[in-house]
């Protein structure tokens, strides 16, 4: 079982979108057994997979060990594709890690679930917190999505140094440019300093996953966005093969 996170110290850079499109590639490209972890109290990810509905807000309990994982895991339409929703209660996760003080408690839990799955993607909240470094010393591997411009890539420098500042281990980080759109400068400046990071173009395709509820992958694969998903998971397939 390998750990693929989806992290960004900043917020709105396309990390739900980028969550949902890889587990979907993961479940249907590579047939692996794929669970969707959403740790983002925003639950966008929950919500475009139909995983938000459940009428208790249990998951920082789960996190906590008072409920069974298994009672909130659900299956989603996307066969091998099973989603762990998140909800307002995650909004205490920071404190809850924090209070267990176990620095290995994510790992353990990723562990426990991860039994009976191949893959697990896990949707991070925006942040530097107790919550992400925690993810970010259990994750396999951490895709850091980011729009490009030197603020952007100034946040990546940034977790960088954060974690090469103790000598614990982490994660590579492996940024991909997200929001891509050529006719701006700032954008082709950007993609101009870092021509080998993966590009997912601006896309009306990606805009439509909230409405539709659907990864990319489900209604339009045909579309340079999707195929992007699909090349950045191909990718990460060979960097796990290596480990
Ligand atoms: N490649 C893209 N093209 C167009 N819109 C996108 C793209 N990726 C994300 N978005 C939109 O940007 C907004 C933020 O994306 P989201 O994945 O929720 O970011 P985050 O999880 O980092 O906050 C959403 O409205 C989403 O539909
Ligand atoms: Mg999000």
């Amino acid at each position: 079982m390998s750990v693929v996170a989806i992290y960004s110290m900043k917020g709105g850079v396309g990390k739900s979108c980028t969550a949902v499109n890889l587990a979907w590639n993961s479940a249907v490209g590579s047939s692996r057994r794929t669970l969707l972890w959403d740790l983002d109290p925003q639950g966008a990810a929950s919500f475009i997979l139909k995983g938000d509905r459940s009428k208790k807000d249990r998951a920082r309990a789960m996190v906590a060990g008072d409920v069974k994982p298994e009672k909130l895991i659900k299956h989603t339409d996307v066969e091998n594709l099973d989603i762990l929703a998140a909800d307002v209660s995650l909004r205490g996760l920071d404190r809850l890690f924090f209070q267990i003080s176990k620095k290995r408690h994510l790992g353990k839990l990723l562990k426990e679930i991860g039994r009976h799955y191949d893959r697990i993607i896990l949707d991070c909240p925006p942040g530097l917190t107790e919550t992400s470094e925690q993810i970010l010393r259990n994750a396999d591997i951490v895709i850091v999505p980011t729009i490009p411009s030197p603020l952007s890539e100034r946040a990546l420098t940034d977790v960088q140094m954060f974690l090469n500042s103790n000598s614990k281990k982490h994660a590579p980080l492996l940024p991909v440019y997200t929001m891509v759109d050529r006719r701006r400068s700032i954008h082709n400046e950007g993609l101009a300093r870092k021509p080998k990071w993966p590009v997912i173009p601006m896309s009306s395709a990606v805009e439509h996953m909230t409405k539709l509820q659907q990864p990319v992958g489900s209604f339009a694969p045909r579309s340079p966005a999707a195929q992007a998903y699909a090349r950045i998971w191909r990718g990460i397939e060979k960097k796990l093969a290596k480990k």
